[in-house]
């Protein structure tokens, strides 16, 4: 069976703050690490709204509904949240919100989902096969510039250019269709000095980021999250990449400057330690941040 072991799972419960009869949202469910130890903490008061957009989650969750007619599951892009919140009732009411970025190991490790060129696949990349374009699909139809656009400014890759020049060129004959197909390409036009890492993984993971929408689906709900939280309601985010991480870190920095800010930053940014690194080497990119959201004049209030 494909596992995924829940990274930060200590620090994120610290960082919620729960509150056993609370009411929680866990946005990124994956096989539901996270979910199983919050729910483990609730009382029957409590209760806890999960989300992942991945049908291949359903499972997990569903196992967790039979056992806790506390959770809820909700198969849709966590950029729903406040719509979700607003029809269940209880935004404005919620304690604290999780959101644990990326792609889960089952997806990872799965070659049907097309995420990753250790094992051929389709060139699918998407979190929800069912809906938005598939990698390949995007590849056949994005011009040169496009490609080499997303290349460049969401996988920081330097030969952006080459490789969208030969992807065009190459589908002209061809369509692009198999992840070790598109990293065979990569590799084909791969110039400078070896690296750490596969040259094609900075363009693998521009292209998930891209098809998934995840920056865009990011700033939506953190903006989002913050209005669901009741004052002292707490707001927990994982990223695995610097771009996550910079708009995370913005957001919670710029809704903390705002004239009449109802965000406070709590503490300073943490990282997985030595021995979860060594136990899940995927704990090793994270970066956990929190904020608290505060009642609209907590500034002023005791001044004058
Ligand atoms: C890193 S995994 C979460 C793992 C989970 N915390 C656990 O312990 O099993 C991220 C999950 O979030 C889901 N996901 C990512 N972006 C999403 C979005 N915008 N809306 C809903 N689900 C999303 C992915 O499908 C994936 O299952």
């Amino acid at each position: 069976m494909q596992t995924h072991l829940p990274v930060m799972l200590e620090e994120s419960l610290t960082g919620l703050s729960l509150r056993a009869d609370g009411i929680y949202l866990d946005g990124t469910f994956g096989r539901g690490g996270h979910s199983a130890a919050i729910l483990a903490r609730l009382s029957p008061a409590g209760a806890l709204h999960a989300f992942d957009r991945d049908p291949a989650a359903a499972g997990a969750a569903g196992r967790l509904s039979a056992a806790h007619s506390n959770f809820h599951f909700h198969a849709v892009p966590f950029a729903t949240l406040g719509e979700v919140c607003a029809v269940a009732g209880i935004a404005g009411r919620v304690a604290g919100v999780l959101l644990d970025l990326g792609v889960s190991s089952p997806q990872f490790d799965d070659p049907a989902r097309g995420f990753s060129f250790a094992k051929d696949g389709p060139l699918d990349m998407r979190m929800d096969p069912r809906s938005g374009e598939s990698a390949a699909a995007w590849l056949a139809r994005a011009t040169e510039k496009e490609i080499a656009d997303v290349l460049w400014t969401l996988g920081e890759e330097r030969n952006s250019r080459a490789i969208a020049h030969q992807v065009v060129a190459v589908r002209k004959a061809q369509p692009l269709t198999g992840t070790a197909q598109f990293a065979e390409l990569i590799l084909s036009v791969h110039r400078g000095p070896r690296q750490k890492i596969h040259p094609a993984t900075r363009s693998f993971q521009a292209i998930r980021l891209h098809v998934n929408q995840e920056l865009e689906q990011l700033a939506s709900a953190l903006t989002q999250a913050v209005d669901v939280l009741a004052p002292g309601g707490r707001l927990v985010v994982i990223s695995f990449h610097s771009l996550e991480d910079r708009i995370v870190k913005r957001f919670m920095r710029d809704a903390e400057r705002a004239e009449g800010s109802t965000l406070e930053r709590i503490g300073k940014k943490q990282f997985a330690g030595d021995a979860e690194v060594a136990a899940n080497p995927r704990a090793r990119s994270a970066v956990l941040r929190i904020a608290e959201k505060r009642p609209p004049d907590y500034r002023t209030r005791g001044q004058g």
